[in-house]
């Protein structure tokens, strides 16, 4: 049986002490982090390229509202890294997607990685792997048995080793109408 995310409890460190190496911390992620995740997820989409800053400000307001409601529904968790000063270093999110029942996954979310970001001087020493690491820790716990995730070409490397595999998705883009989030919050179904 799945259940929603792992109790969150007070935002404690979790690192061991010894990994990530060089002296970086992890600890889990709370409703008080906003302005870090979004700080890191500002710097992971600017890094992958081709957002007008415009879109990434109306993206900010709306990824910060969604983040705090499924964090409090223990539907997203997720563990920010410090380096010894309390400064953030990386972070990595995972997101119960809903997802339709199939034969072989009768499970109705799917647990979805993303906001995988480390800093720039932070990077190469273990930073990402320590957070995936986690991330697919707790999904197993939760009784899930698949993570999901899309991969930049950086983040190929950190999955594949981790034993990630490319799936056979398919996408097709649509002309997006001028408010999709309102014609579809609406109605939901078309008539
Ligand atoms: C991708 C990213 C998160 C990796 O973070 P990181 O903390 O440097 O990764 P790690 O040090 O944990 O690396 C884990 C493994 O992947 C490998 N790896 C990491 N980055 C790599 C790169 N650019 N090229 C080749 N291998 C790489 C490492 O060698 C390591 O394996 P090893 O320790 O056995 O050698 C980071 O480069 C980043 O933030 N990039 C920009 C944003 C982005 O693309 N995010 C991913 C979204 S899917």
């Amino acid at each position: 049986m799945t259940r929603a995310g792992p109790t969150p409890g007070k935002q404690r460190p979790l690192g061991d002490g010894r990994r990530p190496e060089a002296g970086f911390s992890l600890r889990r992620v709370g409703v008080d982090d906003v302005d870090v995740i979004l700080r890191l997820r500002t710097r992971l989409l600017r890094e992958s390229g081709g957002h007008s800053a415009a879109a990434l400000r109306r993206h900010r307001s709306a990824f910060g509202p969604w983040f705090e409601r499924e964090l409090r529904a223990r539907r997203l968790w997720g563990w920010l890294a410090e380096d010894p000063n309390g400064r953030p270093v990386g972070s990595g999110l995972l997101w119960l997607q809903p997802r339709q029942p199939s034969p072989r996954f009768p499970q109705t979310r799917t647990p979805y990685i993303l906001s995988m970001y480390t800093m720039p001087q932070a990077r190469r020493r273990g930073v990402a792997r320590a957070i995936v690491d986690r991330l697919v820790a707790s999904a197993r716990r939760c009784g899930y048995t698949r993570v999901e995730l899309h991969a930049t070409a950086a983040g190929v490397h950190v999955y594949t080793k981790l034993g990630f595999r490319p799936t056979d998705q398919m996408r097709l883009e649509l002309t997006s109408p001028r408010r999709p989030e309102r014609r579809l919050s609406r109605g939901g179904a078309p008539r």
